[in-house]
């Protein structure tokens, strides 16, 4: 039989890899997976029972989900991200931010195009562009993991059709100041391409760094898509309840994507995502002052390893993006530190980092104490494994 090439040409996810390394060597904290320790709030809970009350909730939904989901969802596009409702734009509540950025590229393009994204990138964009046929063009950020609109323009081709930027940023922590998410939005105005600006971790700033959201800058409505996600803000990750802003052009296509593939959201989940909308931001804030502390710690033991490795700025989501100042294999020494230190961390590599060691740690699912022994095992175990190792020459700068 003939073997496809389609999915030949995709990564594997790396989180599998790093759980299957912790099972077999139990006691590792994980610093690996980007979740969040906490689940949905109460207000969530109580709307499984008015689900469960209405056995017309069996039947199917409409694709671009409840009415009623779809309201609260724009109100709080509305009071928190200045997004006016009847600008030109559609909501559609999808299973996940995943499943949304999924439908924007296979919305936009056709085999053979091209997408921008910026490196680091979230694995899971590289992996929806790529299998939808389309060619990831890769630009890189800064040294501070901040965007570089020039490199974007010059990325630029007849074949491209969209700008994707993350923030607050997955894998960097980076939160991308107002001017450069408005000059990327004006650069795709102005060359007729889309930009996709994916805000799953809004929520998720620290010392005063402030989200803005690309779908609020008048005339942005044709040419932006904004995704959202409840996994991490409402302790939302197996409910799979995530939304997307777009383009009125878009939403023809998007409900035959959605139709064929999902259909709609679970209804159930929907119900609970009306109940966390309810509890609000709120809800969300008061966890982030623990997690706001847990990263102060991760911080402070961080910066102890400043001559191994640079540890750029990172305001936001809950993740640091460590650079070694050495060559080493990146996934040997995550393997090292999960069987001889006990704690296990993200490659670089997952996120199109070829050039260089870096490690993404991620602190947002432990108690502030299992962090610090997390992360003081990482200390230690970086100092162990890259003193005993046979130093290489100094990495040169990226390019
Ligand atoms: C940037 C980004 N977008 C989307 C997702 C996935 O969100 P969801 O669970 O809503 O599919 C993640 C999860 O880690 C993420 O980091």
């Amino acid at each position: 039989m003939r073997e496809p090439q389609r999915m030949q040409s995709v990564q594997s996810p790396i989180i599998p890899v790093v759980a299957e390394l912790i099972r077999e060597n139990p006691g590792t904290i994980s610093l690996g997976q980007g979740v969040v320790g906490y689940g949905p709030p109460p207000e969530a809970i109580a709307q499984i029972q008015a689900f469960l009350a209405d056995p017309e909730n069996h039947k199917y939904k409409p694709v671009v989900g409840l009415p009623a989901l779809i309201e609260a969802f724009r109100r709080k596009l509305e009071i928190e991200n200045h997004i006016p409702a009847g600008d030109g734009s559609r909501l559609v509540i999808t299973a996940g931010g995943n499943m949304a950025f999924m439908n924007a590229v296979l919305a936009i393009s056709d085999p053979g195009d091209e997408i921008i994204l910026q490196t680091p990138y979230y694995f899971n964009h590289e992996m929806a562009v790529t299998m939808a046929n389309v060619r990831p063009v890769l630009v890189s950020t800064d040294d501070n993991y901040q965007l570089q609109p020039d490199a974007i323009r010059q990325a630029i081709t007849p074949r491209t059709r969209a700008v994707v930027t993350i923030s607050p940023n997955n894998p960097t922590g980076a939160v991308y100041p107002e001017e450069a998410v408005r000059a990327v939005n004006q650069l795709c105005r102005e060359r007729g391409l889309y930009h996709i600006h994916d805000e799953a971790y809004e929520y998720f700033v620290y010392d005063g760094a402030r989200h803005f959201s690309p779908g609020c800058i008048p005339g942005s409505a044709p040419h932006t898509i904004s995704l959202f996600s409840l996994s991490k803000s409402y302790g939302f990750a197996s409910w799979r309840i995530g939304a997307m802003l777009l383009p009125e052009h878009l939403l023809t296509p998007v409900r035959k994507i959605q139709d064929t593939i999902l259909i709609r959201a679970p209804v159930v989940s929907q119900y609970a995502a009306l109940g966390a909308l309810q509890a609000g931001v709120a809800y969300c804030r008061q966890k982030l002052t623990a997690i706001a502390e847990v990263r102060d710690i991760v911080r402070r033991e961080l910066s102890t390893l400043s001559d191994l490795c640079e540890v750029p700025q990172a305001d936001g989501a809950f993740y640091f993006l460590l650079r070694l100042r050495e060559e080493f294999d990146p996934l040997n020494l995550v393997e090292r530190l999960v069987r001889e230190h006990h704690v296990a961390v993200i490659p670089g590599t997952a996120f199109g980092l070829d050039r260089g060691c870096y490690l993404r740690v991620a602190y947002a699912a432990l108690h502030k104490d299992t962090v610090a022994e997390g992360v003081g095992r990482l200390v230690k175990g970086l100092r162990k494994i890259l003193a005993g190792q046979q130093r290489s020459a100094p990495l040169s700068e990226p390019d």
